[in-house]
Formats: structure tokens, sequence, C-alpha cells
């Protein structure tokens, strides 16, 4: 499964890419601003620091608009970017524009099945299900995720690839596994959850301790 990481600050894109796992960056407007940086900028760094697919998303809302801000963003960063369109009929139509020319396009705000089959027609690289955002209503976002697989393991041919996004927990990501989701983009915190214990903590301590008392007796 890919590990993405879903963040526009730089420190943070530093601080996972050094840990060696990671497959790309997801960001989006909301992001840019929090970051208070260059959009531009800000995707070319982080496509200098992690040479997975980095995705920028367009802000146009019709066709024309989004394959145009589409192919100046290919032209303008590096060849590890990809295009983020919302999913829309003016969005499928731009991914199937995009695609057709050989740019890689991620198809964001997927709130059902049908969204991401119709994205997946159109050509996307990846499809996004948003999870913590459906759990916000009330519902469960991971029978999003089982439903959309369910559907990809009767088509083989789909390449187009399930990337889980709107990350709350580790759960989520776990879950997202367990039913095969081919990628999940997540905050740095979530990260950071992943990889911790305390028994591992606990552990360390009780090596450190324990082996200091080994220098301590002249026997290391
Ligand atoms: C995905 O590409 C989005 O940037 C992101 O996962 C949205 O998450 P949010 O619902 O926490 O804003």
């Amino acid at each position: 499964m890919e590990f993405f990481l879903d963040t526009a600050e730089i420190d943070e894109v530093r601080e996972i890419a050094a840990w060696g796992i990671l497959d790309g960056v997801t960001t989006n407007p909301s992001l840019i601003k929090k970051s208070g940086r260059d959009f531009k900028q800000v995707v070319r760094e982080i496509a200098e620091i992690c040479d997975g697919p980095i995705s920028a998303e367009v802000t146009a809302l019709d066709t024309d608009g989004m394959v145009e801000q589409g192919r100046a963003l290919k032209d303008e960063l590096p060849p590890n970017v990809i295009i983020k369109v919302p999913c829309t009929p003016e969005g499928l139509a731009a991914t199937k524009i995009l695609s057709d020319q050989g740019i890689g396009v991620n198809v964001t705000l997927i709130f059902n099945a049908s969204q991401a089959v119709m994205a997946a027609k159109a050509g996307a690289m990846y499809v996004s299900p948003f999870i913590g955002r459906i759990d916000d209503t009330g519902a469960d976002g991971m029978d999003l995720i089982a439903e959309i697989m369910t559907i990809w393991d009767y088509y083989p041919e789909l390449d187009t690839k399930v990337l889980a996004a709107s990350i709350r927990n580790p759960m989520h990501i776990l879950q997202a596994m367990q039913m095969g989701a081919h990628t999940a983009t997540m905050p740095t915190k979530i990260f950071r959850q992943l990889v911790k214990h305390p028994l591992t903590d606990k552990g360390i301590q009780q090596f450190m301790d324990d082996w200091s008392e080994v220098e301590a007796a002249g026997k290391a």
C-alpha cells in the first residue's frame, strides 16, 4: 500500500520522507492557505523532496479552465506533480482530456462509489474517497472504501488506484489496508501515531538502563 502525506508544510514532508516510507504527497487549497506560502513554490519544494506523485489541485470549475490550469501546472512544476480535480461532470471531462495527454489525475472529493467508478472510467490515476468527512455526517466512511474495493475486485482491468483520504485516525489506515485500498493520504500526526507504541518506548528504556549497568561493570 502507498502511504501519502496530506500537507503543505515542507518541514513535515522532510520529517516523514526521512523515515524512508513516503510514497507521495497530497495538497489542497485549504492546506496551501494554512501554510501561508505561494502555491507553486510549495508544490515545487515538496516535489524536490519526495519523488512520488505530488497532487496539486486546480481551482477552476469549468472543464477548459481545469485543463488549462492542469497543463500550466504540469509545464511549470517538476514531472512527478499530478493534477487534482473535483468529481463533477466538468472534472470528469477534464480528467479524460488530461489523462489522454498522459497527465496523471487524482479525482478528489469522492463521497460515493458511483463517483469513484465514473472518475475511473474517465481515466483517473487516483480516486480519493473522503472517509473522515463521511464519518462527520454520522455515516461510516469505511463502508465506502469497502464498497469501492468490492467493485474494483470484479473489474481487474481497472488500473485506477483507490486513495483513502480525509484520514482521521490510525484505524482508518489499517482498515483501508484490510480492504485492499491501494493508497492512503494522511496528516503527519497519523504517521507518528502509526509508528508509536508505549511498550516500544518502555522496552527501549529497559534495554538502555540494563546496558548502562553492563557498561558500568566494564563488560560492554
Ligand atoms: C486529500 O487529498 C485531501 O487533501 C484530504 O485528505 C482532506 O482531508 P480533510 O477532510 O481532513 O480536510
